[in-house]
């Protein structure tokens, strides 16, 4: 039923097979379950990430519409910001991106390296503001001037998290679905980064409507559950609106808050213990702003024994490993 109602929408095909669904055997021996991965950080396209799934749906309406700009925002080392100029670069489209600095870093790797390296190669031509918490408002102008110029942008809002954007994951978790089922596990929960919220709305609404009962645990990377649940909650709505289907009554939205700290953008030691973790055991590189959070969560969870049963646990890998060029060595290694 989901196919057919995402079937309705244009997408531009940037993700063209199944991203591998793979068993991490060293380090789910350490650990003493069973862990796996699905490879969303190499999504075939401008180093990989969660964004081009999102970006599959918003560039076809773009295109649609006959826009000639881009624009978008994010922090200075933004991998959706990446992957939208990227996205630009590829269809022949202007990208203007406003960046904020959101931990006041004066590291030129934080403000020079890693994402913020990739915008320039693609041709974004940047502005930076003093903070992105009035976001859609400064896009709004952004796209005002644009069209005052005589030009035809559209907006992508930040993370590509909007209805249209979330049937990225829409279309992420069918897919899991499948390579569940084909894979004989009974998995425990399925454990992302929630963030702008688009990748944990779609994958779960996706997830409850062909896996009933799938547990999915959205560890948050930027504020606590109480203010990211309405964002999640809210979000998940929109998009069963926007596809025609329901919201399933047995869905719950987990949120596990306790791995953001200190704040976003800026990892804790447990983050930077999870990314060495990984990377010494099975040569695979998260970051310090999502996925290092995110799976710091998952080790913490197993470690607690918060996972029912003795099944495996699923890690959704979203990608940002260029941030880790922008981040001090000292504070990664
Ligand atoms: C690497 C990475 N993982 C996870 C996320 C979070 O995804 P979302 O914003 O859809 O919650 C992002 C968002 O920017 C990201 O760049």
């Amino acid at each position: 039923m989901l196919n057919a109602a995402l079937a309705r929408f244009p997408r531009l095909p940037l993700v063209p097979a199944p991203t591998p669904l793979d068993r991490l055997e060293r380090l789910s021996q350490q650990l003493g379950r069973g862990v796996y991965v699905k490879r969303d950080d190499i999504t075939p396209f401008a180093l990989g990430g969660n964004k081009v799934r999102k970006l599959e749906f918003l560039a076809a309406e773009a295109l649609a519409q006959g826009a000639d700009t881009l624009v978008t925002a994010g922090a200075i080392q933004s991998n959706h910001v990446r992957q939208t100029a990227a996205l630009a670069a590829r269809l022949g489209l202007a990208c203007v991106a406003l960046l904020e600095n959101p931990i006041g870093s004066t590291d030129r790797n934080y403000l020079e390296n890693g994402n913020r390296l990739l915008l320039d190669l693609f041709g974004a031509e940047v502005e930076l503001v003093a903070s992105l918490d009035n976001a859609d408002d400064l896009l709004a102008a952004a796209g005002e001037r644009l069209r005052g110029a005589g030009k035809r942008p559209y907006l992508v809002p930040i993370g590509g998290s909007n209805a249209l954007g979330a049937l990225g994951y829409v279309r992420a978790g069918l897919e899991l679905a499948e390579q569940i089922k084909a894979s004989g596990e009974r998995f425990a929960a399925v454990v992302l980064a929630s963030g702008s919220a688009g990748t944990h709305a779609g994958l779960a609404l996706a997830l409850e409507h062909a896996l009933p009962g799938t547990r999915v645990v959205g560890v948050t990377v930027s504020r606590p559950a109480a203010t990211q649940r309405p964002k999640v909650e809210g979000l998940l709505q929109r998009t069963a609106d926007l596809l025609g289907v329901e919201v399933p009554k047995a869905l719950k939205v987990e949120l596990w808050d306790q791995y953001f700290a200190p704040r976003y953008g800026e990892p804790s030691a447990a983050t930077l213990e999870a990314m060495r973790l990984l990377a010494s055991h099975e040569g695979l590189l998260l970051d310090p702003v999502y996925t290092g959070k995110a799976f710091a969560g998952l080790l913490d969870g197993i470690a607690k024994g918060a996972f029912e049963g003795d099944g495996p646990v699923l890690f959704l890998h979203t990608g940002g490993s260029p941030a880790l060029f922008a981040y001090h060595p000292a504070g990664i290694a």
